[in-house]
This record gives C-alpha cells, sequence and structure tokens, in this order.
C-alpha cells in the first residue's frame, strides 16, 4: 500500500502553488494523495502569516492534531509556508507534536526531508529548514537561502477551462510597513523568460488552457536578457503565441514605479531596480492581445495620504485614481479589481471616508476588504500603535464591502 499524504493550505495564490508543487513532488516519491487527514501518514499544513487570524486557524487546527499524532506516533506533520519561516522553533513550543517546519525558500528539500523522515523509526529532533533572516544577513546570503523551486508538475483537475498557475517572480521589495511578505517570502527575484516559456508549454502540452502568471508585484518583472531587458509586457506577448493558450491574466501589481532603487530596511543591499509602474507598454499588450484578459488587480490599500504615507506605499490617492482613469481609457471594458486594508494604525473617521470615495471613484469590479493585523518584525508594529478599536475595523470593514457590493452589482 502507498503511503498517503494530506495537505492543507491557507492562503494567498503563491501557497496554492506551492501545495501543488509539494503534490507533484510527493506524487513523484511513490506517495498518493488523500483528501482527508484521519487516514495520512503525512501531514502538511501550507500556512499564511499575513494576518493574525490566518496562524490562529493553524495551531487551532495542529492542535486538533494531536490524537492523530498519538495513534500514528511513525506518522509526520509538517508546517510549511510563511509562517515556518516566521516563526521557526516556536512552531515546536506551541505545537509540540509537528515534526519539522520548512520555509517557502527551502521547499526543494521537501520530498527528501519526508523520505528520511519516513525512514527514521527515532527522531530525536526536530528538523528546521528555513530561509536565512533578511535584515541580519548579507543580501547575496539571503538570495542563496531563499531558492527557487520549479519542478515539473502534474496539471490540471477538470474544470471548465483548465487552468494553471505559473510564478513568474519570488519574494517582494517593498517592504509596505504592515506587511510581512518581504520577511518571509525573501527578495524579489524574477525568474529567467525562457523557463517560464518553456513551463507554460509544457503545461499547455498536457492540457492547460489558461495560465494564471503570479507574483507579489508581477510589474515589477524584470530579468535582463544581454542588453536587453525583459519586462512583463514583452513576456505577454511572447506567451500569448504558444499554442493552446486561450486565457492569460497575471496577479498581483503594485500601482507605481515608486522609488528607483530598493533597498531593505536596515539599508543592507536589495535589487537594483524596483517596480516600474504600470506603463503604456502594459496596457498597450494588455488592450492588444486577444487571449490576455482585460482585467488587473491594482491594491490601493487606503484612500488617505497621511495613511498611504503611513504603509509606506509610494504612491498618493490622487496618482491611484489617474492611474484607473488611464486603465479606462486605455482598454476599453477593462476591470480592476483592489485590495484595501482598513483600521490602518492612526486611520481616522476621515481618512476611512476617503478610502470610501476612492471606491466610488473607480468603481472596482471587486474589493477585498481586510481589518488590519499587527505583525510582529514589520515597521508598522515597530512605529505605530494598532490605535483603532476592533469594533470599528468591524465597522469600516462592513461599510466599505457594502459600497462596494452596490458598485458591483450596479456594474455593466
Ligand atoms: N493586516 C491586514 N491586511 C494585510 N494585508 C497584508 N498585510 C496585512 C496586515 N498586516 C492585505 C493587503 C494585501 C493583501 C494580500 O493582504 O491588503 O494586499
Ligand atoms: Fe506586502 Fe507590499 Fe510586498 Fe504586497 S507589495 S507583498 S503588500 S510588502
Amino acid at each position: 500500500m502507498p503511503q498517503k499524504f494530506y495537505i492543507e493550505t491557507l492562503g494567498c495564490q503563491m501557497n496554492v502553488l506551492d501545495s501543488e508543487l509539494a503534490a507533484s513532488a510527493l506524487n513523484m516519491m511513490g506517495m498518493q494523495q488523500s483528501n482527508v487527514p484521519d487516514d495520512a501518514d503525512v501531514i502538511l499544513f501550507n500556512t499564511c502569516s499575513v494576518r493574525q487570524h490566518a496562524e490562529d486557524k493553524v495551531y487551532s487546527a495542529l492542535g486538533r492534531l494531536k490524537t492523530w499524532k498519538t495513534e500514528k506516533p511513525f506518522g509526520i506533520l509538517g508546517v510549511l509556508g510563511c509562517m515556518a519561516q516566521k516563526d521557526q522553533k516556536l512552531v515546536f513550543q506551541r505545537a509540540p507534536h509537528v515534526d519539522f517546519v520548512l520555509g517557502p525558500g527551502c521547499l526543494d528539500v521537501l520530498a527528501e526531508t519526508i523520505s528520511r523522515l519516513l525512514a527514521e523509526k527515532i527522531r530525536p529532533s526536530k528538523t528546521v529548514c528555513v530561509s536565512l533572516n533578511r535584515t541580519a544577513n548579507a543580501h547575496p546570503d539571503v538570495l542563496d537561502s531563499f531558492r527557487q523551486y520549479n519542478p515539473e508538475r502534474i496539471v490540471p483537475a477538470e474544470s471548465d477551462i483548465p487552468a494553471s498557475l505559473v510564478r513568474i517572480m519570488f519574494g517582494c521589495n517593498q517592504f509596505c510597513s504592515y506587511c510581512i511578505v518581504p520577511f518571509v517570502r525573501g527578495p524579489e527575484q524574477s525568474r529567467p523568460p525562457q523557463d517560464i516559456i518553456n513551463e507554460v508549454r509544457h503545461l499547455a502540452g498536457q492540457g492547460t488552457a489558461k495560465i494564471t502568471l503570479i507574483g507579489q508585484t508581477v510589474n515589477s518583472y524584470q530579468y535582463q536578457e544581454g542588453e536587453r531587458s525583459v519586462r512583463l509586457s514583452d513576456l505577454l506577448y511572447r506567451l500569448s503565441g504558444i499554442t493552446g493558450i486561450e486565457q492569460i491574466d497575471f496577479v498581483t501589481m503594485y500601482p507605481t514605479g515608486g522609488r528607483g532603487k530598493q533597498h531593505s530596511p536596515t539599508g543592507g543591499g536589495g535589487q537594483q531596480h524596483g517596480p516600474l509602474g504600470i506603463d503604456e507598454d502594459l496596457l498597450q499588450a494588455v488592450r492588444d492581445l486577444p487571449n490576455v484578459l482585460k482585467h488587473l488587480h491594482i491594491p490601493a490599500q487606503s484612500g488617505s495620504d497621511a495613511v498611504l504615507k503611513r504603509m509606506n506605499r509610494q504612491y498618493t490617492a490622487a496618482f491611484y485614481r489617474e492611474l484607473v482613469d488611464r486603465i479606462y481609457a486605455t482598454i476599453p471594458g477593462s476591470t480592476i479589481t483592489s485590495d484595501f486594508i482598513v483600521g490602518f494604525c492612526g486611520e481616522t473617521d476621515a481618512d476611512f471616508e476617503q478610502t470610501v470615495d476612492l471606491v466610488k471613484h473607480c468603481r472596482f469590479r471587486n474589493s477585498f476588504i481586510f481589518k488590519y493585523s499587527e505583525r510582529a518584525g514589520t515597521k508598522a508594529a515597530e512605529l505605530y500603535a494598532d490605535d483603532v478599536p476592533d469594533e470599528v475595523k468591524k465597522f469600516r470593514h462592513n461599510r466599505l464591502l457594502a459600497t462596494q457590493i452596490e458598485i458591483s452589482r450596479t456594474n455593466p
């Protein structure tokens, strides 16, 4: 009987893809995926650290697995993803029955870690595979420690249009003050275009008709091919010609070119370019390529300049409005979605009203609205008090959601 694994995924599409890759790696080892944890020999949680709520969910799920572990002492319980990188050994303090933690920059050693643990009948110590701390180590060493992982994978379950996620870049260099991602996903790294093209051809050969290109700030995709700098727009032109690919979309974007040179918060190194904005080349590519969906996801986060500044977002609300107007004018029939955080440190009623105004102006197809959740280790946690009461956060969340629902309902 082949051994079975169960994997539960929280968080964003990065994690969805990582779980698919992990499942493929375990299938290739001869293991079988199970839909329920109870009969699995290996249980994996692919975790998210963006908000406290997501972490709480994992710790309570881990708590519930104590009985499973007592009944199956040789079973393996592993924590993958952002919480593994962020909490590291802390995971074992809160859930001592976990066998290993493995961060998103170490997925390449998942299969060998599991084979080793399955073979060990005595496990004298816990296994920790994580990348280096971004603020405490030299940039090249940090980059090396966040290794890219793009093995062949088994493609898509049947759906209306077989779809696959394709990663075009890793990490983030933006350091929005509230966000843990640059710490747990590491420095921005763009994948070579030819690797992406080969992957998409391979996926198309297996039946994929829709691809979603993913990365934290895909509009900052940049890869130097000799003299030529390949950008997201170039990539779209190259990918749109691949036989069998009927639809292409991409998430997620950062609204502006902002700061040019990027640095880590300690000032120590960083990639030598920042996101180059959502430029005309990109908008024209989206407009002109028939198989590129006319839809952009561009998180605004707030409509108040004072809040945006404290969030370390590199634009003003007016800039964002103009961007949206320019997109609607350039790409007929285009739609835009956005993310917002309500109740960020120091957000007043007047700040919040500016966010409501921005949503009304932009007429988003949809908005994803989050209550601010303080993350230890971020600049916001260090510099500002989380001073908006939870009832106020809830009220603003509901109010913004109601505004958005009304817009979505009346949108063409
Ligand atoms: N609190 C609440 N929401 C957050 N996001 C990122 N960090 C936090 C946080 N600390 C939201 C942002 C981002 C989305 C993926 O999650 O809106 O765009
Ligand atoms: Fe986080 Fe900002 Fe990077 Fe998005 S752009 S992942 S919100 S730091």
